[in-house]
């Protein structure tokens, strides 16, 4: 793929992520009043998040894909001086309003995260991303280089994403069978989906459907991480995922869904540290 062909395709990606912005600021799924109305409010992803993160009071925390800051926000009420990053100027937007209402001082900044260390020029105490992460990053060394090049000596990298195995699944099933019809070892291919509704359920316009994403196998991943520098010093699969990937699948608590049986890993988190 050459440079312009992969620039068209993230080009593509942010503008479906500009428009899901503005609908998602306002659905139901995000509730972002209730981080105004609720002054100990905290999202069901910082809510997990944190009991394997521990305490972040006092630490300097990069948040990458900040989307509409709702889990920026979070973290930032729990004591850490959050800088959010993303590479959609309408969801900063929303995440500025968002922060200002709810009376937080989050600094929010406009970048690709492949290249978040040269954007901001500084380092953190944790480099955070979590759900819904890396689908959208055509080069995941690149990544892992630019999250390592953001943490301080002794800082650390969470990650939390949902698992890879779930991008060869069959999701047009009716039934409770889990179906295997993608290859899992199909790395670095950038594929194409047209969705007319976001994950929140809101119908997205015409002109802001397109989307690429890229598939990463967790070798890959894990790999990317080392590579860069980082030692691993936390890894676990989860038996439930923060949305409802297949029909079959029930909601055992707020935010959480699960496969009956248990069948396969549904998400992953990973801490990762630059050594001191
Ligand atoms: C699923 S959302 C963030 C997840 C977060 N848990 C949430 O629900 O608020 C993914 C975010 O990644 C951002 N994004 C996608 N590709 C990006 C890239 N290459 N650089 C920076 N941000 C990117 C999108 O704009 C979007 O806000």
């Amino acid at each position: 793929m050459t440079a312009p062909d992969l620039e068209a395709k993230i080009a593509a990606n942010r503008a479906n992520w500009n428009a899901r912005a503005k609908l998602h600021v306002l659905s139901p799924f995000y509730n972002v009043q209730r981080y105004i109305d609720e002054p100990k409010a905290i999202s069901s992803t910082v809510q997990w998040d944190r009991t394997v993160l521990g305490e972040v009071a006092g630490l300097d925390m990069l948040h990458l894909q900040c989307h509409i800051g709702t889990d920026t926000i979070s973290w930032a009420r729990l004591g850490a001086n959050m800088v959010g990053l993303d590479f959609s100027e309408a969801a900063l937007e929303e995440a500025r309003k968002l922060a200002a209402k709810a009376g937080f001082a989050v600094e929010f900044v406009q970048g690709d995260a492949r290249e978040a260390d040269r954007i901001l020029g500084r380092q953190f105490d944790v480099v955070y991303a979590s759900v819904g992460v890396l689908p959208w990053i055509p080069d995941v060394g690149a990544w892992a280089r630019a999250a390592a090049a953001c943490l301080r000596p002794g800082g650390r990298l969470y990650l939390r994403d949902g698992h890879p195995i779930l991008a060869t699944l069959d999701y047009a099933r009716g039934d409770d069978q889990v179906v295997c019809i993608s290859p899992y070892f199909r790395t670095g291919v950038a594929e194409r989906d047209e969705f007319v509704y976001s994950y929140t359920g809101d119908e997205l316009p015409h002109d802001a459907r397109v989307n690429f994403q890229w598939h990463h196998t967790l070798g890959e991943i894990l790999g990317a991480l080392l590579a860069s520098g980082l030692q691993i010093q936390h890894f676990q699969e989860h038996d439930w995922l923060d949305w409802q990937a297949l029909d079959c699948m029930v909601q055992v608590a707020d935010g959480r869904w699960r496969l009956p049986g248990d069948r396969i890993p549904l998400a992953y988190t990973v801490i990762a540290v630059r050594p001191g």
